[in-house]
């Protein structure tokens, strides 16, 4: 199978000459084209920092991510040129993300035209379109992101993301802070994307949603991955104590041998 995204040796180094955090340490990781694979661990384990490096946005201390096998930094420039489109990211924060003054469909119709030959109405329908698609409709799609609920703008900034009809789409927390139902249009929604062709790397802290959506889970510690494998086996058959306490932490989950 063709490796979409690959990062080898992946490590990040903040802080000074006085403090330093090893945020991500020598990792290596591979997402396969019509993969979904889930990347977990405890809070400060350096799954954002890790997801960043991949999309391009944090340049890694050493390590290099291969995008089909070319190298996504040229230069100073991460993704060139048509490379950008292919790669994807949906934040944690969706809400740093939006211009606050602009209203959601103007922001992504911004993006239609970036990415997409489209001028100013036939964008505008493109991102009406793919804004109802995740379930928002036309009178929300003109309000000012502060007017949407958490859930909303999450999936206006998926929105967003597949505007450029992109290979793989990089998801940090994005079911975070929304409640049940929208949880599981946002799950409904990227079951298809999925379904559809789409290569995902999916961060999350539930569990739940990365047993449901996920192929391959990745467990990170500390800035390491301590364990990875097939979804299955690693809900079912937990090899490290780290993995164990994880997994027992969600609600409902039958107690695991001791
Ligand atoms: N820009 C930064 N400058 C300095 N330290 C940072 C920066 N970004 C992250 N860190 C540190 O790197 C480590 C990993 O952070 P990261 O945000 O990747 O964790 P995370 O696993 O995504 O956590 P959470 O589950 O809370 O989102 C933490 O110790 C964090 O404080
Ligand atoms: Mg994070």
């Amino acid at each position: 199978m063709t490796i979409r995204l690959e990062g080898k040796g992946v490590t990040v180094t903040f802080g000074d000459m006085f403090r330093k955090v090893e945020a991500v340490k020598n990792i290596d990781v591979a997402l396969h084209a019509g993969q979904t694979i889930g990347i977990v661990g405890e809070s400060g384990s350096g799954k954002s920092t890790l997801a960043r490096v991949l999309a391009g946005i944090q340049v890694p201390t050493s390590g290099e991510v291969f995008y089909e096998g070319t190298n996504i930094w040229q230069g100073k420039v991460s993704y060139p040129g048509e490379m950008r489109k292919k790669v994807q990211m949906v934040f944690q924060d969706p809400y740093g993300s939006l211009n606050p003054r602009m209203r959601v469909v103007n922001a992504v119709a911004e993006a239609v035209k970036f990415h997409q030959n489209a001028d100013g109405e036939q964008a505008r329908q493109i991102a009406l379109d793919l804004l109802e698609r995740m379930g928002i409709a036309k009178n929300d799609a003109i309000k000012l992101p502060r007017a949407l609920s958490g859930g909303q703008r999450q999936r206006v900034s998926v929105a967003r993301a597949l505007s450029a009809n992109p290979e793989v789409l990089i998801a940090d927390e994005p079911t975070s802070a929304i409640d049940q139902s929208a949880q599981s249009q946002l799950l409904s929604l990227f079951s298809e994307l999925i379904a559809g062709g789409l290569s995902v790397i999916l961060v999350s802290h539930d569990l739940g949603v990365i047993r449901y959506l996920t192929d391959r889970v990745y467990v990170m510690e500390s800035g390491d991955f301590v364990e990875a494998g097939d979804t299955a086996q690693i809900f079912e058959d937990p090899q490290m104590e780290y993995t164990q306490k994880l997994i027992s932490s969600i609600p409902g989950h039958k107690k695991l041998k001791s």
